[in-house]
Order: structure tokens, then C-alpha cells, then sequence
């Protein structure tokens, strides 16, 4: 049985994420620029690619696998791979098995998918909402039709998903609806996450102008709710709350003011093969050419050589005038 995967600062890696597209069919403001260049289809990992890659990593003691993107559901056929991945869920042999097989997605599809991701294992899914104000979501997204993607979330919630909002905090946008979202949330039987927006890739605004501290939303946020500390661990990087008497989780992930680096379990893979082992640095490992030049055995020795090189931390600064890291959060897969 082959060992599980260690850093080099002692951190068990078990978290897989996956970026099984760079393309998005919204165009988030703190996301990505208006015009953005994707990669050719010829440059990315066939799905057969992924679920190899993705099946080297159970073995290697992964636990959790998140497929997202940019938009996973715009990748034809996803529906094969979450099947894949999702007869590894609850398995427990000697080749490993999952905890969970999870997504992050904007919802735009979810009417279509959802009852598909259920019967292929999944269990829980996180949305990307920062606003239900029909003309804040449009010029956020640039894209985007709010009602659609409210109507992805119920069904994703009548089809027996537990659904997690993620909301980027951004400040003088949706500052002022942060409280009425979590309301909502406590009403619709979802959780929310509230997300500090981070330097990744150029885009078209300021982002330090954007930059919200939740420490200061959470003193705003107990105010209003009676929040208590939940112990719950997703095995992401959210610290929780609770509402006291109904079951909605409030999570924050605070990148920026609350340091999370320490406890690090993730390593990302892209669409194009490539192994990140920090989302805020350009240590990689080319796993695509390895597969293809090697084989799936020449993938443990890479696997090993990234434990060595994952870093003890990000460097994100958010007054910076350039990004910590050039490639979008899209590419690398949040
Ligand atoms: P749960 O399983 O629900 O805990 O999900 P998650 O928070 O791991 O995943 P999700 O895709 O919902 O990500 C929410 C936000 O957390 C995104 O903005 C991610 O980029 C960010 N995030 C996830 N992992 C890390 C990390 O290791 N470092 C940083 N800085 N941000 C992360
Ligand atoms: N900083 C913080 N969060 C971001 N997301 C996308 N780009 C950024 C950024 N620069 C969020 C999306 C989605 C999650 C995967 O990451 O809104 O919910
Ligand atoms: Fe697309 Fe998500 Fe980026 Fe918005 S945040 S542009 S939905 S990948």
C-alpha cells in the first residue's frame, strides 16, 4: 500500500482540488478580466487524464476531491467524471477511497445536473452567489441572470444536496447585504461562506479598493444573529459559526487576516495537467507530460517530489500594485 502524501512542514496532503476547466461562462469582476485568453483544447487533460491522475492520488491517501473551475458544468461530459470519481466514495481497500467528491460552481447549470450529481455520489456542492440583487449579480458577473442561478441552488437543494453559498466579501458591492444573506440562508436551509477576495491574476479593477477584513463583518454579523462557534471541519480552510437553533453554518475564509497556512491539506491540479501545490506560488510539477511520457507509474515519484517543494505559506498582500500570482483563480482552481 503506498504511503500517504507528507510535506515537507509535516502537512498531511488529503484534499484534492480539481480544475477540470479554466473557462467560465460569467465573468466575475474580482475573478477575471472581461476579455480572457483560455487554453486550446488540445493543451488539457482528456477526462480519462484527470480520473487516472485523480485515482494515483486516492491510492496515495487522498480523502476529498473538489471538482471546480472556472465552471465545471461547462465541460462537456463532466457528468462521466464525477460518476468515476464518485465510486470511490466510501470505498475503503487497500487503493484508498473518498470521504467526499464535491464541486464548486456558479450554478448557471445546476437545474440541468443536479439530480445527475446526486445519483453519481455527491452529497454536498458549494455555489458561488455575492449577490440576489438582479442589477449588482449582472454587473458583477457581467454576465449573469440571478433568477437562474437561485433556481440552480433550490433545485440543487430539492435534489438532496446540502448547498454551501459562497459569497466574496467586497467592499462598498455587497457589503450591505451580507447580513440578508445569511438571513436568507437560515431561511432556505443553505450555509453560507463569506470569502476575502484574494490577488490572483490581473483584472480589470482595484482590488485592494474591494478588499473587505471579515474580522470586522463577524463582529457586525453577532450583532445581528446569535452566532456560536461550530466545531464542524469540512476539511477546507473555513472556520465556522453556527445560528443558534437552526442548522445554517456560517464559514469565513479569511486568507488575508486570519492565516490558515498551517494547516494546509490541499494541492490543486489543472486543466492542463499541471500540480500546484500552494494556490499563492508557482511551485509545480508538470503531471501531464509524466503520464503521457511515463505512464501511471511514473506519477508516485512526481507525486513525492512535490511534497518537498509545497511551500509553508502564501504571500498574499492585498495593497500590492501587482497580483501575488499572475494565473487566475480559475486556472488554478481556488
Ligand atoms: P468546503 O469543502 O466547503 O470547506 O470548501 P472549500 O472552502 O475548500 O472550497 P471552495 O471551492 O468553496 O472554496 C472557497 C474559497 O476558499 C475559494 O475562494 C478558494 O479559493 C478558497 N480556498 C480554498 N483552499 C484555499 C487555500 O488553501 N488557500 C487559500 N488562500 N484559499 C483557499
Ligand atoms: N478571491 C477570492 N475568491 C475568489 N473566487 C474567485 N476568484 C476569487 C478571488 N480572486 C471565488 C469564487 C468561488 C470560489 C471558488 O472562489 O467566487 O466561489
Ligand atoms: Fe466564473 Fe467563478 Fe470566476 Fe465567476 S468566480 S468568473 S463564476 S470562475
Amino acid at each position: 500500500c503506498a504511503p500517504n502524501l507528507i510535506d515537507s512542514h509535516g502537512r498531511t496532503i488529503s484534499y484534492l482540488r480539481i480544475s477540470v476547466t479554466d473557462r467560465c461562462d460569467l465573468r466575475c469582476r474580482y475573478c477575471m478580466a472581461e476579455h480572457m485568453t483560455f487554453l486550446p483544447k488540445a493543451a488539457v487533460l482528456s477526462l480519462e487524464e484527470m480520473a487516472i491522475i485523480a485515482e494515483r492520488f486516492i491510492a496515495r491517501g487522498i480523502r476529498k476531491i473538489r471538482l471546480t473551475g472556472g465552471e465545471p458544468l461547462v465541460r462537456r461530459d463532466v457528468e462521466q467524471l464525477v460518476r468515476r470519481l464518485g465510486s470511490h466514495v466510501g470505498a475503503n481497500g487497500a487503493a484508498g477511497g473518498l470521504d467526499e467528491l464535491t464541486m464548486t460552481t456558479n450554478g448557471n447549470h445546476l437545474v440541468e445536473h443536479a439530480a445527475a450529481l446526486v445519483d453519481a455520489g455527491m452529497r454536498r456542492i458549494n455555489v458561488s452567489l455575492d449577490t440576489r440583487d438582479p442589477d449588482l449579480f449582472r454587473y458583477i458577473t457581467r454576465h449573469g441572470d440571478v433568477a437562474r442561478v437561485i433556481g440552480g441552488i433550490f433545485a440543487a437543494r430539492d435534489a438532496g444536496l446540502r448547498v454551501k453559498i459562497n459569497m466574496v466579501a467586497l467592499n462598498g458591492q455587497n457589503d450591505r447585504e451580507i447580513a440578508p444573506m445569511l438571513a436568507w440562508c437560515r431561511d432556505e436551509g443553505l450555509d453560507l461562506t463569506l470569502i476575502e477576495t484574494m490577488p490572483l491574476g490581473a483584472i480589470d479593477e482595484d482590488r485592494t479598493d474591494r478588499f473587505l477584513p471579515l474580522t470586522a463583518v463577524l463582529d457586525e454579523l453577532k450583532e445581528a444573529f446569535p452566532l456560536v462557534r461550530d466545531t464542524h471541519n469540512s476539511g477546507g480552510p473555513a472556520r465556522y459559526w453556527r445560528i443558534d437553533g437552526s442548522d445554517t453554518r456560517l464559514g469565513l475564509i479569511s486568507p488575508l487576516t486570519a492565516n490558515f497556512c498551517s494547516t494546509c491539506n490541499r494541492v490543486r491540479l489543472t486543466t492542463e495537467g499541471i500540480l500546484y501545490t500552494c494556490l499563492g506560488h508557482d511551485d509545480q510539477v508538470d503531471l501531464k507530460t509524466i503520464l503521457r511520457q511515463q505512464g501511471v507509474v511514473g506519477l508516485d515519484a512526481a507525486l513525492d517530489a512535490a511534497m518537498n517543494t509545497k511551500p509553508e505559506r502564501h504571500e498574499f498582500d492585498i495593497a500590492a500594485t501587482a497580483p501575488a500570482v499572475s494565473r487566475h483563480m480559475s486556472v488554478t482552481g481556488g
